[in-house]
């Protein structure tokens, strides 16, 4: 039986990973590894165990991982895109600091190592469109430099120390329960819940920038279904690119405008933001990902829209 620690667990997808993980494994198989100001609360914190696990204390993660026998790490811990260029240091201490402190843990106690890279790894001088496997990563961003240097640790400590370690690049991560914060694709997010409050949504992004995006469930599923690969298949390790779905403001606009006519959107560029989407993939090639274990995923933007209003009405009671 797997023990589990998921660093980062109170995040964006933490919050969700943490539960698909227990109803998979078992609750008390699944740790909830947290930090100081962001503790579990409701239904996570009362399924199963949650210990402190700051990833800038490679003390503390060596003593969850004794306690619990843990086996596999998920380390989530990161600060999204357009926080980071503010703050590039704390974005390298968390990002890829923590990274090494992981590894060193998970080196020492045999731990599988799952950590997420993203379209951000991307640069302006990567092809655009069908975006490969193996290309061009010359970021402009902080957390896309900490992306590229964490694909290349894992690998690093695979070949040098053996340690299994996974990723997929992620695109943008559209969900219904914890909202992203202070990312460029979360305008993706956004939107859905102006439009279920019946608010005008202003867009920070220009019609026309095209970028990955995926459905929680389909970016739960394809992280889990990496880590159970058979190893003898995987050519690639760190990190595989993950599609499901690519569109542009306007595209998703109207996608919400079939169920919700009255909904309006209007540009307001953020400038960031924008310099930020306009280095990123169009679309990505991700056939290695299919071929090596089989990802597919199952939501397309109709149906993540059709769900997302579901939920969130059903959230917000209107
Ligand atoms: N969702 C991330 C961001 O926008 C990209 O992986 O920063």
């Amino acid at each position: 039986m797997k023990n589990i620690l998921v660093i980062g667990a109170t995040g964006q997808i933490g919050s969700e990973l943490t539960m698909e993980l227990r109803s998979r494994y078992g609750n008390h198989h699944v740790v909830a590894g947290y930090i100081k100001g962001a503790e579990p609360q409701g239904v996570l914190k009362e399924s199963g165990p949650s210990a402190i696990a700051d990833v800038t204390d490679a003390d503390a993660v060596a003593k969850v991982v004794r306690d619990y026998q843990i086996d596999t790490i998920y380390n989530l811990a990161a600060l999204l895109s357009v926080v980071a260029e503010r703050n590039p240091r704390l974005a390298w201490k968390i990002g890829v600091d923590g990274l090494w402190n992981v590894l060193e843990v998970a080196r020492e106690y045999h731990c599988a190592v799952f950590t997420p890279s993203s379209i951000g790894s991307f640069g302006l001088s990567t092809p655009h469109v069908m975006t490969p496997q193996d290309t061009i990563q010359r970021p402009s961003t902080i957390y896309g430099v900490s992306k590229v240097t964490t694909e290349l640790l894992s690998d690093y400590y695979y070949m040098k120390y053996g340690v299994d370690t996974r990723s997929v690049r992620y695109p943008g991560i559209i969900s219904y329960v914890t909202p992203p914060g202070g990312g460029t694709t979360d305008y993706a997010v956004d939107i859905y819940y102006y439009a279920v409050r019946g608010e005008k949504f202003v867009c920070p992004i220009k019609q026309g920038t095209l970028m990955d995006m995926i459905y929680m469930p389909d970016a739960l599923h394809a992280s889990i279904m990496l880590m159970e690969a058979d190893p003898a298949k995987l050519v690639h390790r760190n990190a595989f690119n993950l599609a499901s779905m690519s569109f542009a403001p306007e595209t998703i606009y109207a996608s919400i405008k079939k169920h919700m006519p009255q909904f309006e959107m209007e540009y307001r560029v953020d400038p960031l933001k924008q310099h930020i989407a306009d280095s990123w993939p169009d679309c990505m090639d991700d056939s290695c990902a299919r071929q090596e274990w089989g990802w597919q995923p199952k939501y397309d933007l109709e149906a993540m829209t059709t769900d997302m209003l579901e939920k969130l009405r059903l959230k917000f009671n209107n």
